[in-house]
């Protein structure tokens, strides 16, 4: 599985053109885009890409001013949602309790939640990343199966700043993350890795054990990048059965 995260962002060569250019592309690889809300139908017009929100209200509707519900994504084409990205969580104040309320949503409207975990750099020197991580799962999971769940491990001081995390700090952190999901009755989600992900370092990445896929931000608003690092994907094995 391979999605887009554009964030406040377009591709620059349209986005009709870059999901035509995606959608183009012969592969087992899943491919998904998250794009700003206005843009969800006109990404959502080809079979062979699926398009996910980048965020949700934790309320099922109401006098919230600004804020879209789960239900109105799922309306208007989005079939995934990404809950708890480290952009949420820092730069809005999204407490656990909030993104827990937003899996309900999700899963109430029909989504399959994206959850985004990860440490910062201060919390990895302090040896607390199994530990927060652990936190995280638990509070957003809060004891539920979750059906099309899927993780994605985004250590903080790899988003958008060209340092990605080693395949041994991933391969690592996966493992953590899925003898967690096992013991939470969630082995079947698939954990997509996230941080800085280019078609440079794609291949090595997608070779880690426990790497399903990917979620990109900044290389994913260049259709010619976001399909190299899919091409990686395809070489690297991930996307197989036992990885989701
Ligand atoms: P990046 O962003 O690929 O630009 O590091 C990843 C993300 O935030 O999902």
């Amino acid at each position: 599985m391979l999605v887009a995260n554009w964030k406040m962002n377009l591709p620059s060569e349209g986005v009709r053109e870059w999901c035509d250019r995606v959608a183009a592309v012969t592969s087992d690889v899943l491919f998904g885009v998250a794009p700003p809300f206005l843009y969800l139908q006109a990404c959502g017009s080809r079979d062979s890409i699926f398009v996910a929100a980048q965020n949700c209200s934790e309320h099922a509707e109401g006098a919230f001013t600004g804020e879209t519900s789960a239900s109105m994504l799922a309306a208007f084409g989005a079939s995934m949602v990404i809950v708890g990205h480290s952009e949420r969580r820092t730069l809005y104040g999204e407490s656990p309790d909030v993104i827990g309320e937003k899996i309900t949503r999700a899963i109430e409207s029909g989504l399959r939640p994206l959850l985004c975990v990860g440490e910062s750099e201060e919390v990895r020197l302090a040896g607390g990343t199994a530990k927060l991580i652990g936190d995280q799962l638990r509070a957003a999971l809060q004891g539920r199966r979750i059906e099309g769940l899927v993780i994605a491990y985004e250590p903080v001081w790899a988003i958008g700043t060209g340092r990605n995390a080693t395949p041994e700090v991933v391969s690592e952190t996966h493992e953590a993350i899925r003898t967690m999901l096992v013991e939470s009755g969630n082995e079947a989600a698939p954990i997509l890795y996230g941080g800085s992900v280019t078609p440079a370092n794609a291949t090595q990445l997608a070779d880690v054990n426990e790497v399903a896929g990917f979620l990109v931000g900044g290389a994913s608003l260049f259709s010619d990048r976001f399909i190299a690092i899919g091409e990686s994907l395809r070489r690297g094995g991930a996307g197989q059965a036992q990885k989701g």
